[in-house]
């Protein structure tokens, strides 16, 4: 009997955890996937005008290739001076990306860092 209710007690536990693993509770959306389009892939997707009107030392994005980079943290530390991000900023700039950095380049790389989603390309 006291051998029964072992079993029946070890059997609940792990019925709780069997449940437990694989009932984790959904993640909350994040705010960006709560507002605005997405692209198929889930990222925000952005128009070249709203990406234009971030185009100050207080919000500067840019595009390069069909991706929304938000470079605002990083324009002060640019070594090639924060005034060439602050030229760009707000613009398609991967024609002058491309031909000051390349790709592949630790500039690449680095720019990965502040990717916020993709050009929309249906305005
Ligand atoms: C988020 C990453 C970066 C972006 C978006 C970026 C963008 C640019 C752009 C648009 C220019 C000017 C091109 C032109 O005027 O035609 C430039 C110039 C330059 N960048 Fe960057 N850059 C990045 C990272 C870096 C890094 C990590 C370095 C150094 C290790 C660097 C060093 C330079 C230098 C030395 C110049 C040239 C300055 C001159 O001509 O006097 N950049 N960059």
């Amino acid at each position: 009997m006291r051998t029964c209710l072992l079993l029946l007690v070890a059997l609940c536990a792990l019925g709780v955890q069997g449940r437990a693993l694989t009932q984790a509770p959904a993640p909350a959306p994040s705010p960006a996937e709560a507002e605005g389009p997405v692209s198929s892939s889930g990222a925000p997707l952005f128009t070249l005008a709203e990406v234009a009107t971030h185009n100050s030392p207080d919000s500067a994005w840019i595009v390069v290739e069909n991706n929304v980079y938000d470079v605002t943290e990083f324009a002060p530390t640019h070594p090639g001076g924060a005034g060439r991000i602050y030229s760009i900023a707000g613009t398609d700039a991967t024609q002058k990306f491309m031909r000051q950095h390349g790709k592949p380049s630790m500039q690449w790389d680095l720019l990965q860092n502040y990717i916020i989603g993709e050009l929309s390309t249906t305005s």
